[in-house]
């Protein structure tokens, strides 16, 4: 895990940084307590001053802002939500409400930004160090849909718990020798369907990347697994795809299989991190800090290949991921 060493001076003689800040924006996710966590106390650690901004850009504009204490963050590593709160903030999309951003930073003292969130709030971070306010992004989202990295803040929290929850509607899916149908989120990428659709090994997994929409083929699957004596047919399906409802009614009377459909909802956002997301969203906190105190700025902190690295965030938002194909269609042979 590589770290940069603070410096009391940054690489360009600029006056060192005095003053960080430190917000959540976008969808919550577990671990971003953590994450903030770090931030403070490696900025404390590092010898500065470090204010809390409440609900994300939000809260910005509003001059919602806290100082922020070793204890201020004391007894929340364990806790699911954000207790910076969160927001999306539609006024920050405009030049307007990115000058005043800027302007409110300058007049509380903050010269370095941390921003936990996705691609979107990364954009708001970039707007801010074109305005003068050195900003890292941390990836913070439960859908892993964040290309420059293999990691996200609260993903494996979100899975673990999807996972529970289709192991138990499996359960009674067999004694009822059902089809069910599981929505799980992710209304733009389909990691989550992925990840729990091999963990729970599920028939068939419908994801907006993979998803041909061929349900036909999906009632032939379950007439023909039904035939050698399949007791239930799990189908987890990502938000993206949707209408859950309706698929099982047409399911149902296609194959004469009972068939019922759960969304599990917003159950994946909340509750305690794992002890992955815990560590790692630490470890980038921490190393977020590093970076601002190195004095560098519009970068986003990764995991790449076992490392936890940083990019330039232009380029971090320019690059694009798919659904691991390999994983898709290994599901799909073991899937029997
Ligand atoms: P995420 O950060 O999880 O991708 P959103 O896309 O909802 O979530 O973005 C969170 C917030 O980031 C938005 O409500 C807005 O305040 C800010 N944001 C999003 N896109 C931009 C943009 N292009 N420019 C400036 N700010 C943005
Ligand atoms: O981005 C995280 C996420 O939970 C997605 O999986 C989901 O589509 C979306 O946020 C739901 O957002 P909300 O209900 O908070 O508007």
């Amino acid at each position: 895990m590589g770290t940069t060493a603070s410096k009391v001076e940054n690489a360009s003689g600029m006056p060192a940084l005095k003053t960080i800040g430190v917000l959540t924006s976008g969808g919550d996710a577990p671990g971003m307590n953590a994450a903030i966590r770090a931030v403070v106390r490696t900025g404390l650690a590092n010898g500065l001053k470090v204010k809390g901004i409440r609900r994300g850009y939000t809260g910005l504009l509003e001059e919602d802002i806290i100082d922020m204490e070793a204890k201020s963050v004391s007894d929340i590593i364990q806790k699911g939500g954000t207790i910076l709160y969160t927001a999306r903030c539609p006024e920050f999309m405009t030049k307007e409400g990115q000058d005043k951003g800027a302007a409110i930073c300058r007049k509380h003292g903050i010269d370095g930004l941390v921003v936990i969130g996705g691609d979107g709030s990364f954009q708001g971070a970039k707007q801010l160090a074109a305005r003068g306010i050195n900003t890292v992004g941390l990836p913070g989202t439960i859908d892993l849909d964040i290309a420059c990295t293999e990691y996200t803040i609260g993903f494996d929290t979100a899975v673990n718990t999807a996972m529970e929850a289709i192991d138990k509607i499996r359960d009674t899916s067999t004694s009822h020798e059902r089809c069910s149908i599981v929505e799980v989120m992710g209304r733009n990428a389909g990691y989550i369907a992925l990840w729990c659709g091999i963990a729970n090994g599920a028939e068939d997994i419908l994801t907006t990347e993979k998803y041909d929409r061929d349900e036909e083929r999906i009632i032939n699957n379950i007439k023909e697994k039904k035939k050698r004596g399949k007791k239930h047919h799990i189908i987890v399906n990502a938000e993206g795809i949707g209408d859950s409802y309706g698929m099982a009614k047409r399911i149902e009377a296609a194959t004469g299989m009972e068939t019922r459909a759960t969304i599990i909802g917003h159950i994946q956002r909340g509750g305690s991190p794992t002890c992955k997301d815990r560590v790692y969203a630490s470890a980038m906190g921490a190393k977020a800090v590093d970076i601002l105190c190195n004095g560098d700025s519009m970068r986003v902190v990764a995991y790449k290949n076992g490392q936890f690295i940083d990019y330039d965030i232009n380029e971090a938002l320019a690059m694009k991921k798919d659904l691991d194909s390999y994983l898709y269609e290994m599901s799909k042979r073991l899937s029997r």
